[in-house]
Parts: C-alpha cells; structure tokens; sequence
C-alpha cells in the first residue's frame, strides 16, 4: 500500500516513517502547501487540510498539532506555529510569569485518507510550563514543557523517550493499530 505524506518538514517525516516500519506501507512524502483555515480546533483545521488535498494523491497523511495551557484558556493552541514564529519560548515564559497554575496539555492529530475515506487519530501528552526554557533537543515549544512524570522538558530527554509519549507519538500508535488491522484483513 502506498501512502503519501503531505507535509514540508523532512524531520516529521522520518518520525513519521519510523512508526511504519514493518508494515506493509510505502511511505512517501508530498511537499503540498495545504490550505490552512482559522479555526479554534485541530479537527476543523485537519478536516479543511484533508478535503483541500485532490482526490488524485490518492491515499495520504496530513497533521496539525498545538500547545494548549490551561491558565491562557488554551493558548497558542490552533496558533502554536504561528506564536512559536513570533514571540516564541521566551514570549510564553514572559505571558506565564507569576501564574501558579502551570498545566497544559500537547495535542495532536492525524487525518488519514485511505481507498477514499477519511479517518482522525488523535493522541495527547499532558504536563506543565517551565519558569524558564532547558535542553537543546527537539523543536518548537520542547524547552518549556515538562510532561507529567517527569522531571526533564521534552528538550532534554533522549528522543526515543519523547517519541514514546508525545502527543504525536500517542496519534501515531492509533494509526499503526488501525493500519495493521486493516492490511490483516486484506
Ligand atoms: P505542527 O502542526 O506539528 O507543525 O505544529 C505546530 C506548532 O506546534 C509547531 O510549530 C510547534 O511550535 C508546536 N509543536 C507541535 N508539536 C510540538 C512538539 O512535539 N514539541 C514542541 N512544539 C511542538
């Protein structure tokens, strides 16, 4: 089976790939720029992404994720990538300073289109913000999320580890379920 993953970041798709691995799935990835509507969830952004994507390509993979923090009323959420490119880590910590309350949760999801339906894997990772950003592993928010369990942000722990329990991770476990009973079947 092959399976197009659309999306322009070459580091996500070799995460991606490595949840594949043993499957009977030919992964390949798509540089598409999808339309990315506004909107306050990660369902109505993937669904938009999804549908936007020509009936064509056939089977594919399209994502979003975001940081949701309880005490901002769920922001950057749906605008993470667009905070992270802005005010950044440092923005965040300034935006929590003094705030006792520092929960917030990863979410990610995918949309997966296969012999023409459209099925959502979503997977979440919960903890807290830091006072201040540490580590120099993974990307975006990673220095200033620490998940529960844990004493290391995402940034500093080893990125099987992060892998394992990630919001991205969890989403991707989904799929590779779903996948292996689908190809069972077959
Ligand atoms: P994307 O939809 O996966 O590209 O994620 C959107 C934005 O959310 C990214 O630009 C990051 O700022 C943030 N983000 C998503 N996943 C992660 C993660 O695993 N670690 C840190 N930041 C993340």
């Amino acid at each position: 089976m092959q399976v197009k993953v659309i999306s322009t970041n070459s580091g996500k798709f070799a995460e991606i790939s490595k949840f594949f691995e043993g499957l009977d799935v030919q992964l390949e990835m798509q540089k598409l720029e999808l339309l990315e509507i506004q909107a306050d969830t990660l369902e109505a952004v993937v669904s938009r992404k999804l549908a936007s994507v020509e009936e064509s390509v056939g089977n594919c993979l399209v994502d979003d994720s975001g940081l949701f923090i309880d005490a901002l009323s769920g922001f950057p959420g749906v605008y993470s990538s667009y905070v992270y490119r802005t005010i950044g880590v440092n923005g965040i910590c300034k935006l929590m300073r003094g705030v006792e309350n520092r929960s917030a949760h990863f979410e990610c999801l995918f949309g997966f289109r296969i012999n023409g339906r459209d099925y959502f894997f979503k997977g979440e990772c919960t903890g807290e913000i830091t006072d201040n950003p540490r580590g120099s592993g993974g990307f975006g928010f990673d220095p200033i999320f620490v998940p529960e369990g844990y004493s290391q942000t995402f940034a500093e722990l080893p990125i099987e580890e992060k892998n394992r329990i990630s919001h991205r991770g969890r989403a991707l476990q989904h799929l590779r379920k779903f996948l292996e009973n689908l190809l069972e079947k077959s």
